[in-house]
């Protein structure tokens, strides 16, 4: 089946997505052994990587969700972030994992990252499924990347074109 007329390039096969996120979700079980996490998902980019990596994960969490928008154009950030939907808990000594979809400028992780820090967790840290570490322009803390991708606009498993291609069960670029 041929799919929608803007997409390139696969770059990250269905497969290859699942057999990442297993891997993750066994490297953060080990990791946290004896403690119980909070999975702050992303929305909405962070959608069907959360879901399939905390089925991965067999250590105690639960689940929390932040909606952020960064002005800017569809395809690139500024920087300036926007929350639209905060956490319904506290997080005060709670082991908390932020679960991003694609870390790009940095500029929204990093907003967030000082945002979250601030409320005093025991230990906050990141899991993006891509990143691009040709644009950042702050440098994140990233403690579990799922793949390093090059600098190009990618779709699918969650990532939007003006909310449009989140359905796509593989990630690709965009046609050049
Ligand atoms: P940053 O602030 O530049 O790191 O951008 C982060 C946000 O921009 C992500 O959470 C995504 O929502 C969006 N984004 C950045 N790059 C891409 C991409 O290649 N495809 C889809 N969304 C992207
Ligand atoms: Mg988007």
């Amino acid at each position: 089946m041929p799919g929608p007329p803007e997409i390139g390039e696969i770059l990250v096969q269905s497969d290859d997505l699942n057999h990442r996120v297993r891997e993750l979700g066994r490297q953060i079980s080990a990791d946290y052994t004896g403690e119980s996490i909070l999975l702050v998902g992303v929305l909405k980019g962070a959608l069907f990587f959360l879901a399939d990596l905390m089925r991965a994960i067999d250590i105690d969490c639960e689940v929390d969700f932040m909606a952020v928008s960064s002005y800017g154009s569809s395809t690139e950030s500024s920087g300036v972030v926007r929350i639209l939907k905060d956490l319904e808990t506290s997080i005060e000594g709670r082991h908390v994992l932020i679960v991003e979809g694609i870390v790009d400028s940095g500029l929204t992780l990093s907003y967030l990252m000082k945002n979250l820090g601030a409320r005093e967790p025991a230990s906050l840290a990141v899991c993006s499924l891509l990143t691009k570490p040709g644009r950042f322009k702050v440098k994140p803390d990233l403690k579990y990347v799922g793949f390093e991708i090059d600098d190009r606009f990618v779709v699918g498993y969650g990532l939007d074109l003006n909310q449009r291609l989140r359905n796509l069960p593989y990630v690709a670029a965009l046609k050049q």
